[in-house]
């Protein structure tokens, strides 16, 4: 079965939800684990206080018995704890009593850069909070959760990925911003150690494992580049200088494709880089249009981030883990956990190549 996820929630309703379908039964979970990663995504300097509120813990509500999968979908819930002061607000049926807590005014002022206009036009809303809240990023939490569990599965045929920031001087850039009330942004990395030659296909974009890691992490909120290996440094080099010569033991002398070549995975590190822009709720306002009156206003102040770029690192990880772990299934299938890790052991047994680490 093919490994799926699909995400509901909103930003300050009661939970995030994810059903990861497709995953072989019998692979087992650690919620610690899990918990580690939801945690990671939340610290990082320059963060909002709602992470203070927040402190993310899984919850699973199918598909798992003492531990192990069972083969069927499996349902991860993660809990809004700042739902409490948006019960009027957020409540999912009509709300009785008087409006208290947050929430209980419609927003028409719509901040540039986010999906405040569009969405409001798009679904005929009468109010931004009802595109605003699906579009958030709180989103990434419960996708962290499920590229947790793709870990698992790819952690048994020995890959490993791990998400990192790259940009330098991150923290004086933060403090420079939060000082004039302004935002950054950041680039990110991801690199996968152990993925053997042969996941993706050749030809087109659902195939080709760099156009589904492209996708994937343009996926994102607030991603808005993405690069394979060397990527725009490439289009600046001749052919000498930027392919991976083949040497012993079919090794590359260098990585400058970044594990991809023809869509396919060719054993070498896969190595993908997202690029962040600076986050789109100032608290210096950016200018807008009410859109009740048509009158130039000043965009929403809703508590939000200076920088998000170290909880990006843990979500493009994630990411990159669901779809690695995807075309992992699609190549060694399986059912139970048992049949996969069988299925890759007779692959590694045919080809010439092993993982380094
Ligand atoms: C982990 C993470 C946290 C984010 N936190 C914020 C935030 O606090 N404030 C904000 O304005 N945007 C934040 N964003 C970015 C917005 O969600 C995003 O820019 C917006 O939804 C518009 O989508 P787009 O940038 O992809 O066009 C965050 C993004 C990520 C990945």
């Amino acid at each position: 079965m093919t490994l799926r996820l699909t995400t509901a929630g909103e930003s300050h309703g009661p939970a995030l939800l994810a059903i990861l379908s497709g995953l072989p039964a019998g692979l087992v979970l650690d919620r610690d684990a899990i918990d580690a990663d939801l945690r990671r995504r939340q610290e990082g300097y320059g963060r909002s206080p709602r992470q203070q509120i927040e402190q993310d813990r899984v919850d699973v509500l199918a598909g798992l018995r003492h531990g192990r999968t069972l083969g069927t979908p499996l349902a991860l819930m993660v809990e809004n704890r700042d739902h409490r002061n948006w019960t009027w607000g957020m409540s999912p049926w009509p709300p009785e009593g008087e409006p208290e807590g947050k929430g209980t005014k419609t927003v028409s002022v719509p901040r540039p850069g986010h999906a405040d206009l569009a969405g409001t036009l798009k679904f005929g809303l009468a109010d931004t909070r009802d595109a605003l809240e699906r579009a958030s990023a709180r989103h990434t939490a419960v996708a962290v959760a499920a590229g947790s569990v793709c870990k698992a599965l790819l952690h048994a045929i020995s890959i490993e990925v791990e998400g990192n920031v790259v940009t330098e001087d991150l923290e004086r850039r933060i403090d420079e911003a939060h000082a004039e009330r302004d935002t950054v942004g950041g680039i990110v990395e991801v690199r996968a150690r152990g993925v053997p030659p042969g996941l993706g296909s050749y030809a087109t974009k659902q195939e080709r494992l760099d156009a589904r890691l492209a996708a994937a992490l343009m996926g994102i909120q607030a991603v808005k580049g993405v690069e394979i290996g060397e990527g725009f440094a490439l289009a600046e080099k001749r052919g000498s200088d930027a392919h991976d010569e083949i040497g012993e033991g079919l090794r590359r002398t260098s990585n400058r494709a970044g594990g991809i070549e023809a869509g396919v995975s060719n054993g070498e590190e896969v190595v993908v880089r997202a690029a962040m822009k600076p986050l789109p709720t100032l608290m210096r306002p950016l200018q807008t249009v009410d859109l009740d009156t048509g009158e130039p206003a000043e965009a929403l102040v809703e508590r939000s981030d200076v920088a998000a770029v170290e909880a990006l690192a843990v979500v493009a990880e994630a990411a990159v883990a669901f779809e690695l772990a995807h075309a992992a299934k699609e190549k060694f299938g399986g059912d139970s956990f048992g049949d996969f890790v069988a299925a890759w052991q007779a692959y590694l047994d045919r080809i010439p190549w092993r993982p380094t680490h």
